[in-house]
């Protein structure tokens, strides 16, 4: 649904940020984009929304270059939206229950669906204590579950998420992660992490950026293969791929498959 063709971006005080990137959705329900502080993965996601316009190259929805008129993106993040990786980009009002109630009651939705709406995202992140609570009130961890609150209530087909599990403790991360996996069957999801065991469990398809530049693509199993690579890149290895290279296990895909054969006294 959206491709990103030769896409660059230098800000205004000459950094070069991407450098002639290429990234297609549609390799995967949940693509991964990981690299390095710096390194480029925020200002892809504020390009794709149409808050930064590429100093060259195009963003592709369904087949065609957005525009950027106000009209065009108006109806475009209906359908494209993001968990920015600060919360406090996302969040604009007092309390918990009217920032996420704003984007439904500007789409003109009844207050009882508002309501009904608001509570089932609340409690998706486990936050329905803290639905009267004044946002400024409320820890980091808390703003960011709010922030994805606020992006599940809406029925957008793309999501894009900028680091969504940072600063959350190891429970919540687990709790994203399926929240991320169960909405990814009829949502496309572009996601940045630096949470390597994450990305490597749940993304279809990755691309590493280093300095800007799209330096690997390929499926989490090949790509968390090549040591050379993630060194290049400042990244790590998910501990399934070091378990599969130290221990020589099998290379699982994700924890309960780890846990089903170790559980048979294999491991
Ligand atoms: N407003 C800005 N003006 C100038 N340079 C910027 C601006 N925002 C980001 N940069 C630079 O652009 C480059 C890419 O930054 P970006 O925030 O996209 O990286 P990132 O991969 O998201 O990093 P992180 O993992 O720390 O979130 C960096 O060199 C950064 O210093
Ligand atoms: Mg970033």
């Amino acid at each position: 649904m959206i491709r990103i063709r030769e896409l660059y971006y230098r800000y205004e005080d000459g950094t070069e940020a991407l450098q002639n990137v290429n990234i297609d959705m549609d390799r995967g329900k949940i693509v991964g984009v990981i690299g390095a502080n710096g390194s480029g993965k925020s200002t892809l996601f504020l390009n794709i929304m149409g808050i930064l316009k590429p100093t060259k190259g195009s963003i592709e929805y369904k087949d065609r270059p957005i525009e950027y008129t106000k009209r065009y993106l108006r109806e475009y993040r209906k359908n494209v939206n993001i968990v920015f990786q600060n919360p406090e980009q996302q969040i604009f009002y007092s309390n918990v229950y009217d920032d996420i109630a704003f984007s439904l009651r500007n789409i003109g939705i009844d207050e009882k669906h508002v309501r009904e709406k608001v509570m089932w995202a609340l409690e998706q992140v486990d936050c329905l204590d803290l639905i009267d609570k004044p946002v400024h009130f409320l820890s980091y961890g808390q703003k960011k579950r709010i922030a994805i609150a606020g992006v599940l209530v809406m029925d957008s087909k793309v999501l894009l998420m900028d680091e969504p599990t940072s600063g959350l403790d190891p429970h919540m991360t687990k709790e994203i992660k399926d929240i991320i996996l169960k909405i990814s069957k009829d949502k496309n999801i572009l996601i940045s992490s630096h949470d390597m065991d994450l990305i490597y469990e749940i993304c279809d398809y990755i691309y590493i950026l280093n300095k800007g530049s799209v330096i690997c693509q390929g499926e989490p199993q090949d790509v968390f293969l090549d040591g050379e690579l993630l060194e290049q890149a400042n990244l790590v290895k998910p501990w399934l791929v070091k378990i599969y290279e130290n221990l020589h296990t099998p290379l699982f895909k994700d924890e309960e498959e780890f846990n089903s054969f170790s559980g048979k006294g294999i491991i």
